[in-house]
């Protein structure tokens, strides 16, 4: 498997990468400056530089890879800063057109669930850009024809807990949790599992 990692610096990013090179893969991870490459040195680890969102440059990562994991998200829910979703997947959809790479997996929200609890709605009304911008990313994985899914989990949290629950079109019961890395594992584990294309995953804490 030769893997491109986007947002590949990002906390749940590290966990992606780490474990890919852990089960083998071939890795290449991106970032958009030097001074954020990470700092391993693995002989299936290379490293790219650059803007995700420009879909020549990531065109010149992806032409020869099988599958590509986006853990790219705003650090604010600013418009400006939720647009990585949907240009990252304009940028990410073309270059693999271009390329003849299929398979894409990015990190997104369960605020995207129809069925939301009370603290779920209210959520989704504090943050509308993240709801608008992931909606949008999703829209053009949808249409785009591409071997696509979409990891939503709820609330992210930094514990060592690597098991997870993931259930199609929905969030597991009581599911408004997970780690970085359990929704890694879900990434890795999903990448060539026929049966997650198409569709968006909740993904959640193992234990109720
Ligand atoms: N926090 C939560 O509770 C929560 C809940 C549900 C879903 N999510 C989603 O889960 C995913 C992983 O979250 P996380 O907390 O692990 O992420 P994170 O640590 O904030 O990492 C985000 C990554 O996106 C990159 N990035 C952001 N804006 C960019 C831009 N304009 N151009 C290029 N790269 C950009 C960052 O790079 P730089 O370091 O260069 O900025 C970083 O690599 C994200 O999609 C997030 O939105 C988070």
């Amino acid at each position: 498997m030769r893997l491109v990692v986007l947002g590949a610096n990002g906390r749940t990013g590290k966990f992606v990468l780490g474990h890919a090179l852990a089960k083998n893969m071939d890795v290449t991870a991106v970032v958009r400056s030097a001074d954020k490459a990470p700092d391993l040195q693995n002989e299936n680890l290379q490293v790219k530089v650059g803007d995700p969102c420009d879909p020549v440059f990531l065109a010149s990562v992806l032409h020869d890879k099988d599958a590509v994991i986006s853990a790219l998200g705003g650090r604010l829910p600013t418009k400006a800063a939720t647009s990585v979703y949907f240009r990252s997947a304009a940028s990410i959809t073309e270059a693999a057109s271009a390329t003849g790479l299929r398979r894409i997996l990015v990190t997104s929200t369960a605020l995207l669930f129809p069925d939301q609890t009370l603290p779920g709605k209210i959520l989704r009304a504090i943050v509308p850009n993240v709801v608008r911008s992931a909606g949008r990313m999703e829209d053009i994985l949808k249409t785009s024809g591409l071997d696509w899914t979409s990891a939503r989990p709820g609330f992210l949290n930094d514990t060592h807990v690597a098991t997870y629950r993931a259930e199609r079109g929905s969030l597991p019961e009581k599911g408004t949790a997970v780690s970085r890395l359990a929704l890694a594992h879900f990434l890795i584990d999903a990448v060539d599992d026929a049966r997650t294309k198409g569709a968006a995953y909740g993904v959640s804490q193992a234990s109720l």
